[in-house]
């Protein structure tokens, strides 16, 4: 069957299990190469098919890209500016990250609308407005937005909302800009840090990466750097809880426990034992997990992108266990898939219903998309029998070489 994981479930899983580059991060850093007038070279990048579209859209810019196992080689010396409308620029939603990097270096930017997930709405309203406020004008027209400025000059930014997105976009677009540039209530996700440091290591001047206050001086060029990309704490985070649910003993390698730590103390909060070393997580089987409470919120609160995966545990734990998911209030599609499998779910007014525990049965279901897909992984895991997880593609958008680990690990999955 194509693009489809099957999974035979029940059984333990046991072993070490190695943590790729942030998703998360790397699709920011791909598209902030083109600030760059120079040679970039990016370590420890995920083989994930959202990687592959962005790799896609640098060759469009005439850039060119030497592609090793696990790290890219990007020389901008040969870039042009060019309308963004390749197909791959719908495969995911961070291809807009190219209207901020193509605006800060040449004050203009065009681009087909991006595409993604679908978790509800998710409007770039913010990222316009600190375009706006920068000085470009945006304007939007059968599909493509076209970006422009005559100069772009520092000032203050105040996000409604502490967006991942629109902080990014709106950092790569001040780089240039005249003066400084300050983005108020901007997120502080580890991601956000990471392009910052790359950004710096460039020649840009930007300070508070990682506060709600960052600090961007206008600099005039940026060069060629070397970068390593921080490890993936969504991936990070859906093995420890694949380990909860169903290993004997699992390491989890390659881990800032730092990023994580709210997910870890509600994986206490349930019962399960866990040792936190420096950079990995060893987690032991437990035998009885205790339902929880679970709001999602920016970083660092318990983020959003594992409120499905841990969905996957409390169909295991004791009690009703609730989710409120305050970022994407309707990312909640995965609820559907989990009752197939057997899991007693609820949805209503924005909060999710977990009880448990309950046999999980195995079915065909469908990764409707990455995170449900990673949740249902988990639950296929559980589940007795056979699961077919229709639609996988989603699932390698975001997780690298997930075959291979989970065999890796013990597991019965083709
Ligand atoms: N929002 C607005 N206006 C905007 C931007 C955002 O109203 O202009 C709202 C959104 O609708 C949402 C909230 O603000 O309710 C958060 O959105 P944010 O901009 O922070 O998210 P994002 O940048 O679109 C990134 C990750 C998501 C992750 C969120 C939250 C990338 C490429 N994507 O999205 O990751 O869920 O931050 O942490 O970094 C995933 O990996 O599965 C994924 C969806």
């Amino acid at each position: 069957m194509e693009d489809a994981i099957v999974i035979n479930g029940g059984k333990r899983l046991n072993g070490e299990v190695y943590i790729s580059g942030a998703k998360n991060a790397t699709v920011a850093l791909i598209p902030a190469t083109v600030l760059a007038d120079g040679v970039v070279t990016i370590f420890d990048v995920p083989n994930i098919s959202d990687v592959e579209a962005l790799v896609t859209l640098l060759r469009e810019l005439n850039i060119d890209v030497i592609e090793k196992k696990n790290h890219l080689i990007i020389d901008t010396t040969k870039i042009k500016n060019t309308t963004l409308d390749h197909e791959a620029v719908g495969k995911l939603r961070a291809s807009y990250y190219f209207m901020g990097a193509l605006l800060g270096r040449y004050k203009y930017a065009k681009i087909r609308m991006s595409g993604g997930c679908y978790l509800g709405p998710r409007p770039i309203n913010l990222h316009l407005k600190g375009f706006e406020a920068l000085g470009a004008k945006v304007s939007y027209d059968d599909g493509y937005y076209e970006i422009k400025a005559d100069e772009l000059v520092g000032t203050n930014i105040y996000l409604d909302f502490a967006s991942v997105g629109a902080t990014i976009n709106i950092m790569m677009a001040a780089v240039f800009a005249k003066g400084r540039t300050i983005i108020e209530n901007a997120a502080k996700e580890p991601e956000i840090i990471d392009l910052s440091s790359m950004l710096n290591k460039m020649g840009a001047h930007i300070r508070g990466a990682g506060t709600s206050e960052i600090v961007i001086d206008g600099v005039e060029h940026l060069g060629g750097c070397i970068h390593e990309i921080i490890p993936d704490r969504i991936e990070a985070g859906t093995y420890i809880i694949m380990a909860a649910a169903v290993a004997e003993k699992m390491t989890i390698k390659n881990v800032i426990p730092q990023h994580l730590e709210s997910m870890l103390l509600k994986l206490s909060e349930m019962g399960v034992r866990m040792d936190i070393g420096l950079d990995e997580v060893t987690v032991y089987h437990t035998d009885t997990l205790n339902g929880v409470e679970v709001k999602t919120l920016p970083f660092p609160g318990f983020a959003t992108d594992l409120q499905q995966p841990i969905s996957a545990l409390m169909t295991q734990a004791f009690g009703v266990s609730r989710i409120r998911d305050t970022i994407y209030p309707e990312r909640y599609k995965h609820l559907h898939e989990l009752a197939l499998l057997g899991a007693e779910v609820d949805y209503s007014d924005g909060l999710i219903s977990i009880s448990g525990p309950t046999s999980l049965v195995g079915t065909t279901v469908t990764a409707t998309d990455l995170r449900c897909g990673a949740c249902l992984v988990i639950a296929g895991l559980i589940a007795e029998g056979t699961t077919i997880i229709k639609d996988a593609y989603h699932i390698y958008r975001g997780y690298e070489g997930i075959k291979e680990k989970l065999l890796k690990l013990g597991a019965d999955v083709r």
